[in-house]
């Protein structure tokens, strides 16, 4: 039987009705089974603060834990003001610290989003690439940003619309492909 690697979805919305939950979970389905995906929430975590630092509240623990076993990472974004939600930047930020425990460090990750305007969170996709650039992950190539359609009620909505559903199959697949070359990697002690 063929290795599966489990994969981290962080979603940059908070919104119970995000559309961009509904894109995670129709990604998450049309994704090779050598993919296992686990939702990581954001929803509890504070602000980052320093001085937390030396007794790191049990959220972030938590947190940091879940993105550090991860073999891949899949962040599902809305974009905000022509850039990553803060929530979302937050979460990053939490993961980056301290430097020698940088949990996306050598990481495989790929991004996707959706929102109702026409460049459909290209420019949150485009800072998030920089921002985890920085912090040395493994950025899949290509771009996957839709422009959000109201039929999308849910997962099986999205996936129901024939041409999104292929252009999302095929990019998990290239993710599953990247995973696979360099997840062994990233999750060496
Ligand atoms: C937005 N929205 C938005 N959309 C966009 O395409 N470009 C942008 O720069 C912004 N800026 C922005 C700022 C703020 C503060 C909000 C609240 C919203 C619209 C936003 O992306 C849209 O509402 C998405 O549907 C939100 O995603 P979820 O919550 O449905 O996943």
């Amino acid at each position: 039987m063929s290795k599966t690697f489990d994969v981290a979805v962080l979603v940059g919305s908070l919104r119970r009705e995000s559309t961009n939950r509904r894109l995670a979970e129709a990604l998450t389905r049309v994704a090779p089974p050598s993919l296992a995906f686990y939702f990581v929430p954001l929803e509890e975590l504070p602000m980052y603060n320093g001085d937390l630092e030396s007794n790191r509240p049990d959220a972030v623990q938590r947190f940091v834990a879940a993105c550090a076993r991860a073999d891949g990472v899949l962040f599902v974004t809305p974009e905000f003001n022509r850039s990553l939600p803060g929530v979302l930047k937050n979460a990053i930020d939490w993961g980056s610290r301290p430097p020698d425990k940088n949990v996306w460090r050598d990481k495989p990750v790929a991004s996707c989003g959706t929102t109702p305007g026409a460049i459909g969170t290209s420019a949150a996709q485009l800072h998030l690439r920089q921002v985890l650039g920085a912090l040395n992950a493994f950025f899949l190539g290509g771009e996957a940003y839709l422009t959000y359609k109201p039929a999308w009620a849910n997962a099986s909505a999205i996936l129901q619309d024939e041409p999104t559903r292929k252009f999302l199959q095929a990019y998990m697949e290239r993710f599953a492909q990247f995973v696979g070359k360099l997840a062994p990697r990233s999750t060496q002690a």
